[in-house]
């Protein structure tokens, strides 16, 4: 079943071009709008929706926060992201002018379970986005959203998360073109940008040996920092939790410029910091706080857009993703977070699919 890979793991970490591909392609017509076919998202409803909420757990809470800044940027609609196990037990604010996102790859986890009815007793409307197909999360939603990842069997979840981030773009471009708050040019160049992801994955995964040679260890790896700022900070938690559930590695993940306000006091000689310098308006200030870091000792791997190159003067080694527009990166800059957390795994000879103390999916509280 693995296929030639040595891991469930890496194998669908390669699946990412395929399974991003048929999520976007399912849903876009001839003329390359977003069907969200019954998925009812009209006019009407959408004028009668004043507040949307995330709820999640885990990665496909990295998903949310990133959902939230898409729905936020294009739709103009004000957007919460919460942990489902938050959510369910802090009586938020929601009634029947709330949309309710629930994103789950298994559609099993129990609190975000929770949460979809809490939200529905208070009269929400419930979309779902999840990955298996009449799950109980699917099943419980007024519109589900599948993403067609695939099964995900490693613990770790990789295709489910890519995919998540797609469904969440198009959910967002949807919104805003029945709002009118973006126009078609914007629209269309946002899509059309979608549709080069898989090409642009498949990129990052054909460049791996840098990557590879970089989890055989530079680095003190007692504790690894990831940082960015705007939407790379999504990113970096991502990539932190990545590497903490399958390398046992103490990862944290922090916005940049929180640095000063006491992270920065963890630095040591040879502290691993990935920092993300992915966005172009933050790329100057991303560059200082790589210094800030290098000059306490840090090892800095950066991460950056191809053709930004400066950041080769203050990290020690770049990681570069192709070129795409500032609002998409996640689907791209995850990628080289995801290989450099497996091949760290590998190199330290732990058990990638099946991490300790991890079930793939949680159906207890
Ligand atoms: C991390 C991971 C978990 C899940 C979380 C939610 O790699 O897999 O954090 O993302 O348990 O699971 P689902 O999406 O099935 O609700």
């Amino acid at each position: 079943e693995k296929e030639g890979y040595e891991h469930f793991m890496i194998k669908e970490i390669h699946e990412q071009p395929k399974g991003v591909s048929e999520t976007l392609l399912r849903r876009l017509d001839k003329e390359e709008k977003v069907t969200l076919d019954g998925i009812k998202l009209t006019k009407e409803d959408l004028d009668n929706i004043n507040k949307v909420y995330i709820v999640a757990c885990g990665t496909a809470y990295h998903a949310g926060l990133v959902g939230r800044y898409a729905i936020e940027k294009f739709a103009k609609i004000p957007v919460e992201v919460d942990v489902a196990s938050e959510f369910r037990y802090r009586d938020p604010f929601v009634d029947d002018k709330t949309l309710f996102i629930a994103i789950s790859q298994s559609g099993e986890t129990l609190d975000t379970l929770a949460a979809l009815r809490e939200a529905k007793r208070k009269g929400a409307r419930v979309l779902s986005v999840v990955n298996v197909v009449g799950s109980s999360v699917a099943r419980e939603s007024d519109d589900v959203f599948y993403t067609w990842a695939g099964p995900e069997i490693a613990v770790a979840s990789t295709k489910a998360y890519t995919t998540q981030l797609v469904a969440m773009y198009l959910v967002a471009l949807h919104m805003a073109s029945v709002k009118g708050t973006i126009t078609e040019e914007q629209y269309k160049e946002k899509v059309n940008e979608l549709k080069t992801m898989p090409d642009k994955i498949q990129k990052i995964l054909d460049n791996q040996t840098k990557i590879q040679h970089l989890a055989d260890g530079q680095f003190n790896n007692e504790k690894v920092f990831f940082m960015g700022r705007g939407l790379d900070v999504h990113v970096a938690h991502e990539g932190s939790l990545k590497l903490k559930e399958i390398s046992y590695i103490n990862s944290f993940a922090i916005a940049a410029g929180e640095l000063k306000h006491g992270t920065i006091a963890l630095i040591e000689d040879g502290t691993l910091v990935v920092a993300l310098a992915t966005q172009d308006h933050l790329y100057d200030k991303m560059l200082s706080n790589i210094q800030e870091v290098r000059a306490r000792g840090a090892f800095v791997v950066g991460v950056a857009k191809e053709g930004n190159k400066e950041i080769e003067k203050t990290a020690d080694v770049v990681l570069y993703i192709p070129d795409t527009l500032d609002q998409l990166t996640p689907i791209l800059s995850v990628i080289p977070l995801q290989l450099l957390s497996y091949y760290i795994a590998v190199a330290r000879g732990c058990d990638v699919d099946k991490p300790k103390n991890l079930a793939k999916s949680v159906t207890v509280e």
